[in-house]
């Protein structure tokens, strides 16, 4: 595999419950993987028809000797049944670099937190590098039982070494019943002011998550939300197909500057390519992962110009309004666009 696809030896498979393991890897061999807290890895793994590709959040955190996927166990899925049961270390396995966009920003310091299930995962990544780089967070994590909480021990040892600045809520079904967005908000008041709230589980989880910091006043642009992931095709399979060249009765309408790894570059666009592939033409390095508009993982930022997305399944409004948009969904509406990627 070539481009962006990297091929990672398995370091070590850690069962954390009944049903979740991570998988930890010796990225250091081809290279440091650079990622932020909360991100995630698209890994190719066999499936009955060939492969498949599944997105995995990081539990580990920057600066940790070894980069961390941790995988739940879906009734019936292909992928994470075979993590699961098979892999082991020494295996290798393919991954697109790290991708997504729920990290926190540069200046939030203080988090308030809400996570259930294996909605932990890239939550873990977050306090763990909260632990490091100073700032407070507060974790509000929901589970079934006590069996079933992953990271019980290193959410603990979290707590008991930074007592003053980070601290987990445990919210256990069998103990309190579902969640509700009342007692969750009551739970939370005194976080009210933190510069960020993140929200990452299953779909109810997170609508009564979301109706306490609405019931608390949160600014809805301090709300970063991660929904689970599922790819309808493989981009593995897209990228390894040559970039296209753009045809040449679309050039030369529309022109976009990008800012990209502190480098500009200006080129024609033409008017039904979209912005990926024409940076994938040009050779540009830009980030992607499901190229279906639903991942975010190639998100930049339009500062000038408009573009029109094809398709859009993630980016709220909030989002949109601060002028995020999909690079692998983006075509030009204006003569002159520019874009930046933060
Ligand atoms: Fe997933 Fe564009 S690559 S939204």
């Amino acid at each position: 595999m070539t481009g962006p696809i990297r091929t990672l030896r398995v370091a070590e498979v850690t069962p954390e419950t009944d049903d979740a393991v991570s998988v930890a890897f010796h990225a250091e061999e081809s290279g440091e993987l650079l990622y932020r807290p909360g991100q995630f890895l698209t890994l190719r793994v066999p499936a009955p028809d060939g492969w498949a590709a599944r997105c995995y959040s990081l539990s580990s955190a920057p600066g940790d000797a070894r980069p961390t996927v941790t995988v739940k166990r879906v009734p019936g899925g292909v992928a994470s049944n075979w993590i699961c049961d098979r892999l082991r270390p020494g295996d290798t396995i393919d991954v697109l670099p790290p991708a997504g966009r729920f990290t926190p920003a540069p200046g939030h310091r203080d988090l308030l937190l809400f996570a259930a299930g294996s909605g932990i995962t890239p939550v873990m990544s977050i306090l763990r590098a909260r632990a490091r780089e100073g700032g407070k967070a507060v974790l509000v994590y929901a589970n079934r039982d006590e069996r079933s909480v992953i990271f019980a021990a290193g959410l603990r040892r979290l707590t008991e070494e930074y007592p003053d600045r980070i601290q987990v809520v445990h919210w256990l079904e069998t103990l309190y019943g579902l969640p509700d967005a009342n007692r969750l908000a009551a739970l939370v008041r005194s976080w009210a002011g933190a510069d960020a709230a993140m929200l990452c589980g299953p779909a109810p989880f997170m609508r009564v998550s979301d109706e306490a910091l609405r019931q608390l006043g949160m600014d809805r642009a301090r709300v970063l939300t991660e929904e689970y992931r599922s790819l309808a095709s493989d981009p593995f399979v897209s990228l390894a197909a040559a970039p296209q060249e753009p045809p040449s009765d679309q050039a030369g309408a529309t022109t976009v500057t990008v800012e990209l790894d502190g480098e500009r570059r200006t080129f024609p666009w033409p008017a039904r390519t979209t912005l990926l592939d024409l940076l994938r033409a040009q050779d540009l390095d830009a980030p992607f992962s499901c190229r279906e508009g639903a991942c975010s993982a190639c998100a930049c930022r339009v500062v000038d110009g408009e573009v029109k997305l094809l398709r859009n399944t993630v980016l709220e409004d909030e989002d949109l309004a601060e002028g995020y948009v999909l690079a692998c969904q983006a075509v030009p509406l204006t003569e002159h666009v520019e874009v930046v990627y933060d």
